[in-house]
């Protein structure tokens, strides 16, 4: 995601409640094969370790109550 003038729009990770780190701006996400893996500016990696989409989050953290501190 970027400004119409081209500047880079800082990436911020913001620690969602009791679920996924939220990652929100100029981001990529390189496979372990080196692919680009296009998540539109915005991706949720998991903290819970549940998601069967790893290293995304697929809300499995919601079904299972994960919870921290
Ligand atoms: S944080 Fe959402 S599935 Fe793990």
């Amino acid at each position: 995601m970027s400004n119409t003038d081209q500047t880079p729009t800082p990436a911020t990770i913001t620690i969602r409640p009791n679920g996924p780190l939220l990652v929100q701006g100029d981001v990529k996400v390189i496979n372990s094969a080196g692919e680009e893996i296009d998540r539109g500016g915005r991706v949720a990696f998991c903290r819970c370790g549940l998601s069967k989409t790893k290293p995304f989050c697929d809300a499995s953290h919601k079904a299972a109550g994960f919870t921290a501190e």
